[in-house]
């Protein structure tokens, strides 16, 4: 298989692109770092990585990005960064990548455990996880030629545990391989639509 991972080499991505290119094809795509350069708060540069990629049997976003800050403080532009990159940026990469996509093949956003069980300071990085799994629900009763689309809605993960664990008192954190395995479910699985939670 051909796979695109977009934010492959961030901590979950870089488990993940280990994973998948044992056997696979993989091309990374980053910010400032991989295969292609994107930024997918910016559909035109999603368009531009497509053109340089061609035709994928995977898409995997394990990026996005969504303003933490206290509810009293944050201001409309904050709520933007996340609409913007975390939600439209995901729906983005399904909306153009489709067209993308070899036919049966799969798209996999990331998501996480804030839609359902969210803490102090997350009121924008909540909302946009939840619009995700509400799309994904929606989009697959339209996209065509047999595409999937799932999400992978993680908890805290262990390699980020010293960058989260004060913001999310009682949170566990979950092992790579869970991580790694919840992503192996949705691209080498048949399911589809779903949200793959893995909270603990
Ligand atoms: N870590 C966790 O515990 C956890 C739990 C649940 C959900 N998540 C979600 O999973 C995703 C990845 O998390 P992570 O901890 O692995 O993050 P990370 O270490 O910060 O890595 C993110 C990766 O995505 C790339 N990226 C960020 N914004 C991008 C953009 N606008 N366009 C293209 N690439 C972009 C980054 O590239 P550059 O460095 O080049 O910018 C980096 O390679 C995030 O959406 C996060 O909210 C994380």
């Amino acid at each position: 298989m051909k796979l695109l991972i977009v934010g492959g080499n961030g901590t979950i991505g870089k488990k993940v692109t280990s994973y998948f290119s044992k056997k696979n094809e993989v091309i990374i795509g980053g910010r400032t770092s991989g295969d292609v350069t994107v930024d997918i708060s910016d559909s035109s540069s999603i368009k531009k990585m497509f053109k340089e990629t061609g035709k994928v049997d995977a898409i995997i976003c394990i990026a996005g990005e969504a303003k933490w800050a206290d509810f009293n403080e944050i201001s409309e532009e904050d709520f933007y960064i996340g609409l913007k990159s975390k939600l439209m940026g995901q729906v983005n990469l399904v909306r153009i990548g489709k067209n993308y996509l070899n036919p049966n093949g799969s798209i996999t956003l990331s998501t996480g455990i804030l839609a359902d069980d969210p803490v102090v300071g997350s009121t924008s990085a909540a909302m946009v996880n939840g619009a995700i799994h509400s799309f994904i629900q929606a989009v697959v009763l339209e996209i065509e030629n047999g595409i999937r689309v799932n999400a992978v809605s993680l908890g805290m993960v262990e390699d980020s545990y010293e960058r989260y664990a004060e913001a999310m008192p009682g949170h566990n954190a979950i092992s790579m391989d869970k991580v790694v395995s919840a992503y192996v479910k949705s691209v080498n699985g048949s399911g589809n639509g779903q949200i793959i939670k893995i909270y603990n």
